[in-house]
């Protein structure tokens, strides 16, 4: 989490200016293909300079979305703003975008070089200047020893480097990228990554970034909007996603997380008190939610947030006892699955120094599985 650390510091919290002025903003938009409804009544609005992460499942309408901003697929219904300009009748080629499409749309008779360079060449950029900004990018993406080849004599996530290459080339003013690392392997992605915000951060580009992937979404975005079937259903940073998911789906979605069913006994403005025959105890959380009593619930918390003790608290209330069914060891972190006496499986992680000072605690041991009071969030839905 430290480059969304960093991030944090340069990037003033434009979308919490009630006088900024969006860079895009996405109006009411619905796209149909026939009675398919791909894009459902979406309104978006994202400032200048952020690099805003789309994340949604397969199916869900990120590339529908991405197309109809860069000008390949018209809206059905609703309006599309770029930097205050209707782009109704704008097509792609008057648009400030450059798309990277998921298949990467390498031209196959140029090679690396040309591949990158023709936009350049199109827009009748010197050829000085194009000798320098192609091989100064290919370089960023650790391709300029293959600046001769084809596409055919690359591998995917080669070709997947020389198509982004060939975007950020450009310099376009809002760059849409569709899933624009998923063939690198992990080490390149998370260079790729630092270099894209390095990117953004000189250049001052504006990014709308598809992608699977939540943890590339929690290190690139300023903000990121979670789609399921059409909709987005949540905006915010991730941090704010993560933390507090406004629904059990983009709980799930974003991250490990334990869910607990339950329902509301007592609902004050200091705190709730969730009945839940899952997580065997009561839940006490310090702070109120506006819910009738009696109302179904999940809680989320995440395995961060849960620890491990050989001892009750004896509070009553967010200290339940189970059995641990396994330890795993990942580096930095253990991960313990505890099965409660109430029969749910839940997963604790710790990080191997906490573990270290602790009594170790390991598999068939006998304990008690405790939260905060601030740990837990509960969502309605
Ligand atoms: N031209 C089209 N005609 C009919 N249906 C389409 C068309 N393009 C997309 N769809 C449908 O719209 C839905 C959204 O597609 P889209 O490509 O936007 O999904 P996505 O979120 O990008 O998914 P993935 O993560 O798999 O790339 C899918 O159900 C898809 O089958
Ligand atoms: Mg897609």
């Amino acid at each position: 989490m430290a480059a969304e650390r960093a991030k944090a510091d340069s990037q003033t919290e434009t979308w919490n200016d009630p006088d900024a002025v969006p860079y895009i903003r996405i109006e009411n938009v619905t796209k149909k293909f026939g009675d398919f409804v791909a894009v459902n009544n979406v309104s978006l609005d994202v400032y200048r300079g952020e690099l805003f992460a789309l994340l949604g499942g397969s199916g869900c309408g990120k590339t529908t979305l991405l197309r109809m901003l860069a000008g390949f697929e018209q809206p059905t219904t609703g309006k599309i703003y770029i930097d205050g300009v209707d782009m109704a009748d704008i097509p792609p080629y008057e648009r400030p975008t450059n798309m990277m499409f998921q298949s990467y749309a390498l031209f196959p008779h140029m090679t690396v070089e040309q591949n990158v360079s023709f936009g350049l060449k199109q827009d009748r950029v010197p050829a000085d200047e194009i000798k320098k900004r192609v091989g100064d990018i290919l370089d960023m993406v650790q391709m300029r020893n293959f600046a001769h080849r084809k596409p055919h004599q690359l591998s995917g996530g080669q070709r997947q480097r020389v198509a982004l290459a060939r975007s950020l080339v450009k310099e376009p003013k809002l760059l849409l990228l569709d899933e624009p690392l998923g063939a690198l392997d992990k080490k390149l992605r998370e260079a790729t990554q630092f270099e894209i915000m390095n990117i953004q951060d000189r250049l001052g580009i504006t990014f709308m970034v598809v992608t699977h992937d939540q943890e590339e979404a929690m290190t690139l975005a300023t903000r990121i909007g979670v789609m399921n079937h059409g909709q987005i259903v949540q905006v915010g940073t991730p941090k704010e996603i993560y933390e507090y998911p406004n629904t059990k789906f983009v709980a799930d979605f974003i991250g490990s997380v334990n869910l607990f069913e339950g329902y509301i006994q007592e609902d004050e403005a200091d705190h709730v008190l969730i009945a839940s025959e899952e997580a065997g105890c009561p839940i006490y959380i310090d702070h109120g939610i506006s819910a009738a009593p009696g109302a179904e619930v999940f809680v989320a918390i995440r395995p961060e947030k849960l620890e491990l003790s050989k001892t009750s608290t004896g509070t009553g209330h967010n200290c339940t006892p189970g059995t641990v069914k396994g330890v795993a060891y990942m580096g930095n972190l253990s991960v313990y699955l505890v099965q409660l006496d109430s029969g749910k499986e839940v997963k604790i992680s710790m990080s191997n120094q906490r573990r270290a000072a602790e009594h170790a605690i390991d598999w068939d041991d006998r304990v008690y599985v405790t939260w905060h009071a601030n740990s837990p969030v509960a969502l309605l839905s």
